[in-house]
Parts: C-alpha cells; structure tokens; sequence
C-alpha cells in the first residue's frame, strides 16, 4: 500500500474585482491530508483538525476525495480505493479557501501517488472537482494558488489557463473573521445573492478596478494592487449585506493606512492589504469596527507565499 502525506494552504479569493478570476496562497494556515492508496476495497476519509467536524466524511461529499478521485478517474486507474486522513488546518467557511485547500490537496496527493502521470493544469481541473461538490461551481481562484502558490491569474477556463505572478512584497495581509451565523452551504449562497446581468457602466468601472489589481500585481505594487483590491463594483457590494458592518470595516482599514481591503473569497472574512509592519494596528481597527456594528471578531496576519501543494 503506497501512503503520502501533503499540505495546501488557505488562499484569498477574487482579491476584490477579480471574481473567479485572481487568488492568492497564504503562508498559513495549511490543511494536511495523508493518503493510502490500496488494491481493491472502497473509499474513505476521516476528518479532523480545526472545524473537522462540519465537514462531511461521506466520499462523494468530501473535496479532498471527489477531487482525488478525479485524478484516478482522469489517469483511468479502477480497482484501488483511497484511504484519507485530513487534518483540517484552514477554517471552514470563513472564506480562506479551505474547500479549495483540501481539494487541492487530495489531487496533488494522488498525483504524486501515481508518479505525477497528470501535468499541472491536468491535476488542477481535477482539484476543481472538489470545489463542484462544497458548492456547485468548479471555479479554480482558491484551488490554484493553493495548489501552485503565489497569485493566480485565471487566463482561460476552456482550456485551462493560469498565469502565475510572485507574492508582492513589503506586506501583511491581515485576515478579519467575524462571529456570523453562516448557511450551510454558505459559498453557493454567496454566490446566489450576485447579479445575474449587470449595467455597462458598472462593467467598464469593474474593468477599470480590474486593471488596476493586475497591474500592482505584476509590477508588484502594493498601492496600485490595493487600489484594485478596494473597487469592485460588482461582488462586493452585493455581498456586503451578508457582512454586517462591512463597509465600516472597509473605511476602518483604509483609514488606518491598508493599501485595499475587500471581501475575503465569498465572506464572511474581510481582508486588508497592509504595509508590513501595520498589519496588527489595522487589524485592531477592523475589529472595533465590526464591534461598533455589534459583531465580535478576531483577526490573524499573513504573508503571501510562493509555496502551494508540498509533500510534507
Ligand atoms: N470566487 C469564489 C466566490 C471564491 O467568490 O464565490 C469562493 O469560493
């Protein structure tokens, strides 16, 4: 029986305007996922680690076995089952990519199991089957920084293409999770309270908003990136109204020297992009802002980072 053990860390969605479309992996926290690979028998997986206990074990349900499974079904392997063990690193629903962490995770693992027979944008595709089955929608701007690290560009979804950008430097993400009551299936809720067609003006302003994260991202400017971070037209004030206090937290960052702040994937964290060094101060803010609206929260610092899925 052949066993490998993994990790892929939480990533940030969207990044503001670039909805489905951009994402970045975070130095912490990581989910870690050992996978057996045995003759014959049936699937299985045991969860465990931070919020272990809301994710479902039941094979078909699991991110990290529907997109592992996906790689054997890919590579046409029948007869062997997989046994997982997940330790849940990344908290769920919060809007860390933790569906995309252990989707990410499981078809690294069983690719590397099998001797890497998939390529890159192969094992990717089969890691966005994990997110199809935690919310409806194979979207790949959590599972591909995950899985590759640094910032993720989606170029193309048919085929599949990312352009990859290193981590910009000289900040700290700072990740504010507030105390809500979250859905069951929070990210297809998310997902169902945005426009279905939108004015097009708004297009050209969300363009515009667009450009400009891109263009921080690859000259790696953190102003210019947080300026594109702060102006999506379109997602975020739909969102918002999930996130009491949003747009308070949002000045509060700003206001307290945050290059951008946006909506953290599909919420309900909020993030802020923050010169290295301010992370905790801003952080401070952003907490007494959500206070002010009458929600507790708690607030972490990270680091982008260039490493995605790893043999641990
Ligand atoms: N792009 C996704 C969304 C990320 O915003 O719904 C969360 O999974």
């Amino acid at each position: 029986m052949k066993v490998i053990e993994v990790s892929a860390p939480a990533t940030i969605a969207n990044l503001g305007p670039g909805y489905d479309l951009m994402g970045m992996a975070l130095d912490s926290p990581r989910d870690h996922l050992r996978v057996c690979l045995a003759e014959g028998g049936k699937d299985e997986i045991e969860v465990e680690g931070i919020g272990g206990d809301s994710i479902s074990a039941v094979p078909d349900l699991n991110a990290a076995m529907v997109a592992g499974r996906a790689v054997l079904r890919e590579t046409g392997i029948r007869n062997r089952s997989l046994k997982m063990h997940l330790k849940k690193g990344v908290p769920p629903r919060m809007g860390m990519g933790s569906s995309g962490a252990s989707s990410a995770a499981g078809a690294f693992a069983v690719n590397v199991l099998l001797g890497k027979p998939l390529n890159e944008m192969q094992v990717l595709k089969c890691a966005m089957e994990g997110e199809r089955a935690s919310c409806g929608a194979p979207h790949a701007d959590n599972v591909a920084p995950s899985l590759l690290g640094g910032i993720i560009l989606i170029l193309n979804y048919d085929p599949l293409e990312v352009m990859r950008f290193k981590p910009v430097t000289g900040v700290e993400v700072v990740e504010v999770a507030p105390v809500v009551k979250l859905a069951d299936n929070k990210t297809k809720k998310a997902r169902e309270v945005l426009p279905s067609a939108v004015a097009l003006a708004t297009v050209v302003a969300q363009m515009s908003s667009f450009a400009t994260l891109l263009m921080g991202v690859a000259n790696g400017d953190p102003k210019t990136m947080g300026s594109g971070i702060s102006g999506d037209r379109i997602v975020e004030p739909a969102r918002a109204k999930l996130i009491p206090g949003f747009f308070e937290v949002k000045r509060a960052a700003i206001e307290g020297g945050a290059f951008g702040c946006s909506i953290s994937g599909a919420g309900p964290s909020v993030f802020a992009l923050s010169p290295a060094g301010k992370g905790t101060e801003i952080g401070e803010r952003m907490k007494e802002a959500f206070m002010s609206a009458g929600v507790n929260s708690s607030f972490t610092i990270h680091k982008m980072s260039e490493e995605g899925a790893k043999v641990v």
